[in-house]
């Protein structure tokens, strides 16, 4: 037992549909919330991160981890649990949980304004909260199996001059409304361009293209993907070249291959773009192959930390 698990918090719930830390208490997921007075609520003042569970062991916890260490940096938030102190709070959620495959996310907001408080940031105390609940692909597995519809959204990225996009946001009025441009589209999903027609990344992902055999992503206007950083690692691995360089809408109409990368999902293949079909509308032959090895560096146990359920 340890100082951040309360024996209570075992034996009062029920945490089969997940388990959440919040207000410095293990609660179901489903119960835990967040004030409607938090900035983080009411102002999208909050950074967040996932990091997946994949049979039992999280992958890339460390680098998962740096980067929220870095996002709260880059808002200027402090939370008073270190990076070990974290670790077992998300660890304790998938215990509780007892998934074995899970979504886990941990973020930070700003908090709740004192009555009367001037309104200035730096004097709010931030909160943080960590759940764990069961596997989210963000496009569905038949979806991946196929080969995404993607389209080029109309909607642009949020500039990141105004919001940086390497700091995990929930800014997601753009991405909400590429979603309702996918549905009206009959798409799968959407790409986001910025304000010079470049592309960005799309809800929930970072995006690559395949031509000549070259694996290129864009070096502007999006999170550096844990996952992008494993394509990148996977592509070392497999002596497949690639490199980060300005992408317009006119390359990925003229790619071999389109594919997309998340930690809830891992690397998920494309097959048509605003209806140009991309690998005889299947999954291309290096997206496959990038996403076979990646599963395969789960099965080897790479970058793992096992969880112990106890
Ligand atoms: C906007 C955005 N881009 C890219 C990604 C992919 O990042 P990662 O591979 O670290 O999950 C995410 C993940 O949620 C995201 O929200």
């Amino acid at each position: 037992m340890n100082k951040l698990t309360t024996p209570q918090t075992l034996t009062e719930h029920d945490f089969s549909k997940g388990a959440a830390f919040a207000m410095d208490a293990y609660v179901p997921a489903d119960q835990a919330s967040v004030s409607v007075m938090d900035w983080g609520f009411n102002k999208s003042d909050v950074t967040y991160d996932v990091v997946h569970v994949w049979d039992g062991a999280f992958f890339r916890l460390d680098q998962h981890l740096s980067r929220f260490e870095r996002s709260m940096a880059g808002l200027r938030m402090k939370i008073p649990y270190d990076r070990d102190e974290i670790r077992e709070i998300l660890t304790t959620c998938v215990r509780l949980s007892g998934l074995r495959r899970a979504y886990v996310a941990m973020l930070t907001t700003r908090g709740v304004p004192l009555p009367g408080m001037p309104r200035k940031p730096s004097l709010m105390t931030n909160r943080f909260y960590a759940y764990a609940i069961p596997w989210i692909d963000v496009i569905s597995p038949e979806v991946q199996e196929r080969g995404a519809h993607l389209i080029i959204a109309k909607t642009e990225r949020i500039p990141p001059e105004s919001v940086d996009p390497t700091i995990k946001n929930y800014h997601w009025g753009d991405m909400i409304g590429a979603l309702f441009e996918v549905e009206d589209a009959g798409a799968d999903n959407a790409v986001l361009l910025d304000r010079d027609g470049f592309v960005t990344e799309g809800p929930g992902f970072n995006v690559f293209m395949v031509r000549d055999g070259k694996v290129c992503s864009p070096d502007r206007g999006a999170l550096e993907g844990i996952t992008r950083q494993t394509v990148f690692d996977l592509c070392d691995a497999l002596a497949i070249p690639f490199e980060t360089r300005p992408i317009t809408s006119d390359d990925l109409h003229a790619a071999d291959e389109i594919f997309t990368s998340t930690t809830a999902g891992g690397i998920m293949p494309a097959a048509r773009i605003d209806g140009t079909i991309l690998s005889n509308d299947r999954p291309g032959p290096v997206s496959v192959r990038l996403k076979e090895t990646y599963w395969q560096w789960h099965r080897e146990g790479r970058d793992a930390t096992k969880i112990d359920y106890g």
